[in-house]
């Protein structure tokens, strides 16, 4: 982490993998990023952890992040596929925790 940003990459359904830099202090969720650097996250609860089309998948880096909150337990815990390296990007708002992470976009259907 330098100069109050963090890098991120990641990879998308096409298997092109993307670095993005963000700033520490950014008032985003990891899913408003996402969404605004153009990637198709439908985000349909916008953010209240009960659609999981934000789903990602931790390739690098998970255990620099908190657990999952229990909004997003009990979401992730609904879908039949879901494995340890999920988490719902609309949880993911402390930027300090994510920096040098791999993400891949894993939306559920
Ligand atoms: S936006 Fe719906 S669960 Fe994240």
């Amino acid at each position: 982490m330098t100069d109050g940003l963090v890098k991120i990459s990641i990879l998308d359904a096409e298997g092109t993998e993307t670095s993005l830099k963000l700033p520490l202090d950014i008032s985003m969720n990891l899913m408003e990023v996402l969404k605004g650097e153009g990637y198709p996250v439908e985000a349909v609860c916008g953010g209240m952890a009960l659609c999981a089309t934000c789903r990602i998948r931790i390739l690098e880096g998970g255990e620099q992040l908190p657990p999952r909150n229990d909004a997003e337990e009990d979401m992730l815990d609904t879908l039949p596929d879901t494995e340890p390296e999920h988490r719902l990007a609309c949880q993911i708002s402390d930027f300090s925790k994510i920096d040098g992470m791999r993400f891949q976009l894993d939306p559920a259907e």
